[in-house]
């Protein structure tokens, strides 16, 4: 038999050539200052990337299969968590666990120690945001209660937490903004003392600590987006990791359109009675697969995105590494300008996994002027998200609560901006930034 008739060796071949011809198509022209565009975030990735996902093309799984199990198989050792279901992207991981704080359980099924979310129930989360942080509080008729954010850290004001709880407070939905860690210690014991859930979005942040404990690992539940900008990759993902056992069985049914049967895509009869059950007021037998225990959703992912996320996952900590240094790089430059610019402000406990690097103008500077002056010069910026998000089209009228005033969130929309920091950032184009940074202000002097 000629060496091709064969299909392993026939993938060996095509899976070499990918190799040859990431080398030849995906190679990156030298850095042009002023030229090359200076983004806040990409891909970074090699032809381990693309191996895998010709390979998991080429396999035909097509629905999540082996390459997504092991992706969950690692996730689920980075957080030590009781599991982490894979979902298709960061904002399905929050609407996740949102919905799976709010599922009612049969009676008989596994009870959890807090209460289930119930209508009108509400939520402290800040009100500097990424919007689908706040739409599955929404869509499960809960109440946002806002509360001010910190210029520095952009997150949730700790002390102001505690105030902020009322008599129909149940939960809060802490985000780690631009992988700054927000003070658990703060979060937490407010969460003890009036007994709340705490679920955290760690879109944007993994990798980071806060008091030596991964950030992820406080809350029952905690979300990651694999979206390209984010730490790594899989093109639309995310996940959700489930620390508390008692919701590992809901989270994952409301994930696989809220069925009752475990079975991984493609099985059946995991259970090895699939005709034997008797739930609720079905037929005796009812097939497994049909059973339903919630009103779900399908929030999987497939193969060929989990095998982007295997072989990116096996370089976070390079990952994340080479943010920090980065961020450290700006802060270093950007020092001199602390009479302009208010730089990132990160507590003694935390170590960011920086998703960018956040200044805010001081009064008597134009953000709009900022940002143009960085823009004409090919450097990428962004806002924080939303801002304020109250102020956003899509949600000045929503049903909230606002504990204080907002004052500090509406500063952040009116005065913030980030640039990048993220690993394909060389060493030049980071000086580069500096320097235009420099030259605004050295301008705005003369
Ligand atoms: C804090 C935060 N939460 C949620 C999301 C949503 O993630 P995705 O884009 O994967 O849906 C993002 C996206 O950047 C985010 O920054």
């Amino acid at each position: 038999m000629a060496k091709n008739d064969n299909p392993i060796h026939m993938k060996e071949t095509i899976l070499r050539l990918v190799r040859q011809y990431y080398r030849m198509a995906h190679q990156r022209p030298p850095f042009e200052p002023g030229k090359t565009r200076v983004t806040y975030s990409g891909r970074v990735y090699d032809d381990r990337e693309l191996v895998n996902l010709v390979d998991a093309s080429l396999d035909f799984w097509l629905t999540a299969g082996p390459y997504a199990e092991k992706l969950e198989a690692r996730m689920r050792r980075f957080f030590g968590s009781q599991d982490f279901l894979l979902v298709n992207s960061g904002s399905s991981a929050n609407l996740l666990m949102v919905a799976t704080l709010c599922h009612e359980p049969a009676s008989g099924e596994r009870k959890t120690d807090l209460p289930v979310l119930r209508p009108g129930d509400e939520v402290i989360t800040p009100a500097v945001t990424f919007p689908t942080t706040l739409t599955p509080i929404m869509h499960h008729r809960l109440i946002p209660v806002f509360v001010d954010c910190e210029v520095g850290t952009y997150n949730m004001d700790p002390g102001l937490i505690q105030d902020a709880v009322g008599p129909k407070t149940r939960a809060i939905f802490v985000p780690h903004t631009l992988g700054i860690p927000c003070d658990m210690d703060t979060v937490g014991a407010v969460a003890r003392l009036h007994n709340l859930w705490v679920i955290e979005d760690g879109c944007d942040a993994l990798g980071a600590t806060f008091d030596g404990q991964l950030v992820g690992t406080f809350g029952a539940m905690s979300s990651v987006s694999f979206y390209p900008a984010h730490q790594i990759t899989m093109g639309e993902g995310g996940g959700v990791a489930v620390n508390d056992p008692n919701l590992k069985s809901i989270a994952r049914s409301l994930r696989d359109w809220g069925r009752h049967c475990w079975c991984d895509p493609g099985k059946s009869n995991t259970c090895g009675k699939r005709f034997g059950w008797q739930l609720g007021m079905l037929p005796a037998g009812y097939d497994h697969k049909y059973i339903y225990s919630s009103p779900g959703y399908n929030l999987k992912v497939t193969d060929m995105q989990a095998a982007i996320g295997l072989a990116q996952s096996e370089r976070i900590l390079e990952f994340v590494e080479a943010r920090r240094r980065n961020f450290r790089r700006l802060y270093e430059g950007l020092k001199p300008l602390e009479d302009y610019l208010v730089l990132p402000i990160i507590d003694a406990r935390a170590v960011p996994s920086p998703f960018g690097f956040p200044v805010t103008v001081r009064s008597g500077i134009k953000r709009r002027d900022l940002v143009a002056h960085l823009e004409a010069a090919n450097i990428e910026t962004r806002l924080v998200f939303g801002g304020n998000i109250l102020r956003q089209p899509g949600f000045a009228h929503i049903e909230h609560r606002v504990f204080g005033r907002l004052e500090r969130s509406d500063l952040i929309m009116q005065n913030t901006l980030f640039v990048g920091v993220y690993p394909g950032l060389t060493d030049l184009m980071i000086d580069y930034m500096i320097e235009v940074f420099t030259r605004f202000f050295s301008e705005a002097r003369a």
